[in-house]
C-alpha cells in the first residue's frame, strides 16, 4: 500500500481524509501532543486494525478524539460537573478525561474497560476532520508500540509507512509529549498520566487531585489505572540510564564510562563538558517546554545502530518537567544513576 501524504493546503484535504476515516481507513492525524493514528470510533474492524498495525496489546485502550465539548454526551454517560469545567478551560488542548461510556463505544476502544479515554484536540485541521467524519476518532500514539512518539509526518512514515492509507502533515507538534490523562471516574479524581497541562493547572480549577504512583516509579505488583503505563515505552535501541545531578559530576561519570558506541543526550549548554562522539542537546534544564518538545525528536535521532548505549539528562522540576521526566525514566526503565 502506498501511504498518501495529505497537505493541509491541498485541494480538498479534508475532505480526502475524512473518507479515509468513514470508508474504514487508517489515517494518521497531527495533533498539538504527538501525531495519532486514527480510525473511526465506532467501527470495531477498522479499530482492530490500528492494534495489529502498531502491534499493540490488545488490553491497551485508545483515546477517543471528538471535535467539541458538546460531543462528550453522545459516547459518555454520568458526567461530573468537574469534566465541563476542565473542558472549558483546557480544551481544545492536551488533556484527555476518562469518563464512563456509553453502549456505542466499541469494547476494543476501551479495552473492555467500563470507562473510555477523551480529547479534543487543538489542531484544527484535525478537528475539521473529525467533523466531516462525523465520528469521533479513536487514535493512540502513531508510533510502532514500544518506540518514541511521533512529532513529525515523517516519524510517522519512517514507523508505519505502506502499512496505512493516510497521513496528514501538519508539521511539528507544539507539546511534544502525549497528553495529560486524568480520570474523573474516581474520587478524588486521578491523574494517571502527566503531560503538557500540569497537576498545578488542574488542581487551579478542580481542586484537590491525586497523582497515581505509577507516574513517578516502577509499579510492580501495583496495576497502572492507564494500562499503557505498565509497558517499556518511548524507547530507542540502545539500553538508555539516567545520570542524576550537578554538570560537572554528570559529565566526570558519563566520560569514563564512554566508549565508541556511547551517546549522551543532555540539556543546552551542557554539550562542552562531554567527550561522547554523540551528544544531542534537547533544551535548557530550565526550560520544561523545550524539553518537551523535543525530547522524543532526539530519542529517534538517536536510535541508531551504532549506539549501545545512552546517558541521558533528565530535569526534576514540575510542570511538563513531571512529564519529561516520566517519559526519559520509562525509557530508561528506571535505570538511574546518581552522582
Ligand atoms: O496526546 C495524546 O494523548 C495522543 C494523541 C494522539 O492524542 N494519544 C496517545 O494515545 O498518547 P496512546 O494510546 O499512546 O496513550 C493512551 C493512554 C494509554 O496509556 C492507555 O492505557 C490510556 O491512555 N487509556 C486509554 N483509555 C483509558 C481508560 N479508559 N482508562 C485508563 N486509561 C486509559
Ligand atoms: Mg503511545
Amino acid at each position: 500500500m502506498i501511504t498518501k501524504v495529505l497537505l493541509p493546503e491541498d485541494e480538498n484535504c479534508i475532505g480526502k481524509a475524512a473518507a479515509v476515516i468513514k470508508s474504514g481507513g487508517l489515517l494518521a492525524i497531527p495533533t498539538e501532543t504527538v501525531y495519532g493514528l486514527g480510525a473511526d470510533a465506532l467501527n470495531a474492524d477498522a479499530v482492530k486494525r490500528i492494534f495489529e498495525v502498531k502491534g499493540r496489546q490488545q488490553d491497551n485502550p485508545l483515546i477517543i478524539h471528538v471535535a467539541s465539548a458538546q460531543d462528550i454526551e453522545k459516547y459518555c454517560k454520568e458526567i461530573p460537573d468537574t469534566a465541563y469545567r476542565l473542558a472549558d478551560r483546557f480544551w481544545p488542548g492536551p488533556l484527555t478525561i476518562i469518563l464512563k461510556k456509553r453502549e456505542n463505544i466499541p469494547d476494543v476502544v476501551s479495552a473492555g474497560l467500563k470507562t473510555v479515554a477523551v480529547r479534543c484536540p487543538e489542531s484544527e485541521i484535525t478537528r475539521e476532520i473529525i467533523k466531516a467524519a462525523c465520528v469521533p476518532i479513536a487514535a493512540p500514539s502513531a508510533n510502532i508500540s514500544g518506540k518514541p512518539s511521533p512529532t513529525t509526518a515523517k516519524h510517522v512514515l519512517s514507523d508505519l509507512g505502506e502499512k496505512i492509507e493516510a497521513v496528514v502533515d501538519g508539521g511539528r507538534c507544539r507539546v511534544g509529549l502525549e497528553s495529560t490523562i486524568i480520570d474523573l471516574t474516581v474520587s478524588p479524581p486521578r491523574l494517571l498520566r502527566p503531560g503538557g497541562i500540569t497537576p498545578e493547572e488542574i488542581k487551579a480549577v478542580i481542586g484537590e487531585i491525586e497523582i497515581d504512583p505509577a507516574v513517578l516509579r516502577a509499579v510492580d505488583g501495583g496495576i497502572p489505572k492507564a494500562p499503557g503505563m505498565k509497558y517499556r515505552h518511548y524507547a530507542p535501541k540502545a539500553k538508555l540510564v539516567i545520570v542524576r545531578g550537578e554538570t560537572k559530576k554528570a559529565a566526570e561519570y558519563i566520560n569514563s564510562h564512554t566508549a565508541e558506541r556511547t551517546a549522551v543526550l543532555c540539556f543546552s549548554g551542557e554539550e562542552k563538558y562531554f567527550i561522547s562522539p554523540v551528544v544531542i542537546a534537547y533544551g535548557h534544564e530550565r526550560n520544561d517546554k523545550e524539553l518537551g518538545e523535543n525530547l522524543f525528536a532526539s530519542l529517534r535521532d538517536l536510535d541508531r545502530d551504532d549506539i549501545d548505549i545512552i546517558y541521558a539528562r533528565c530535569p526534576e522540576g514540575e510542570g511538563v518537567s513531571l512529564a519529561v521526566k516520566n517519559r526519559l525514566q520509562k525509557a530508561a526503565d528506571y535505570n538511574v544513576v546518581d552522582v
